[in-house]
């Protein structure tokens, strides 16, 4: 196994993490001699672990909550993607053994959504505006995604206001913080609908009604989750009912892994039906 390719994926806690599962997944189906598993590491070890790759013959990983913003700092170098959303969530090392650190969060947000819905950044009046729920951690990586993919307009709506409103400020003037009391009036003007919020995740108290009435948005509007456990939201479950083209949040998940298993194992593999199967049967059968 000395030669063997490795990664890993590391976070606290980590044992319910399904990286290892999508890694290995396409390991097996490229017929790669190669190992990806989950390492446990607290706050305190973490920067320890990372100064010792080389050591422990991992090629690099996954960095998940909450080490994501000391990868960001400890990493030499790092891709536009982690520099503007200021985490990093893959790191590899290139050809001079530099470890680097990107993030492919964004790339996974609008890979499973060019997958899903080809359309969906196409604008269907000219101007491009989304909506976006939630200004957690989450909610960097979509405004990046959106902001590269060309929206003129960024409606962003937060709970804390002025969480939205440091977010609006990173990010540029195509971004607008509002609170929730200003959400509805926006429905209607947008082309694309995204939750960012915990709001109906599962484990985070039940939300029967999301907080918002979808029933005005265009004609053609798409919504889109990116939690996925439970797959349908309340937030796409009421999307769904009041017609909106919907895309749940699971393949974020699997797109967002496709950039590290090239870095570390030098094939770009596909977002498989049979993967995307494998993965909700395990999230069902916890
Ligand atoms: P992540 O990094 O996964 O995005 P987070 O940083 O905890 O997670 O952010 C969770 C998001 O859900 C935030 O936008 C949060 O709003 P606040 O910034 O006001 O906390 C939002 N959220 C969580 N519970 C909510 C609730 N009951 N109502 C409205 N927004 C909620």
């Amino acid at each position: 196994m000395a030669d063997s390719k490795q990664a890993f994926v590391t976070g606290y806690p980590i044992k319910h993490s399904r990286s290892p599962l999508i890694h290995n997944y396409w390991l097996q189906r490229y017929g790669i001699e190669g190992s990806y598993r989950a390492i446990e590491n607290s706050p305190d070890s973490f920067p320890q672990f990372l100064k010792t790759l080389h050591e422990q013959g991992l090629r690099g990983g996954n960095v998940t909550i909450p080490h994501k913003e000391v990868a960001f700092s400890l990493c030499l170098k790092r891709d536009a993607a982690a520099e503007a959303i200021g985490a990093v969530n893959t790191l590899w090392f290139d050809g001079d053994n530099i470890l680097n650190g990107g993030n492919t969060d964004a790339y996974g947000f609008a890979a499973n959504l060019d997958a899903q819905m080809p359309d969906w950044d196409a604008g269907r009046d000219g101007a491009k505006t989304a909506l976006v729920l939630g200004a957690g951690g989450a909610s960097r990586a979509v405004l990046y995604a959106l902001l590269q993919r060309g929206f003129e307009k960024i409606i962003l709506i937060n709970r804390t206001i002025e969480r939205a409103q440091a977010l609006a400020d990173h990010f540029g003037e195509r971004v607008e913080a509002h609170g929730w009391d200003k959400a509805q009036g926006f429905v209607g003007r947008a082309d694309v609908i995204i939750n960012t919020t915990s709001l109906g995740m599962s484990g985070h108290g039940e939300v029967q009604d999301f907080p918002l009435d979808l029933s005005h948005a265009k004609s053609g509007t798409l919504a889109t989750d990116i939690v996925y456990i439970p797959l349908e939201t309340p937030f796409l479950a009421q999307a769904r009912a009041a017609g909106l083209r919907c895309v749940d949040g699971l393949g974020m998940l699997l797109h967002q892994a496709v950039p590290g298993f090239e870095h570390w194992f030098g094939v770009r593999p596909d977002v498989t039906d049979e993967l995307r199967q494998i993965i909700l049967a395990d999230i069902l059968k916890a």
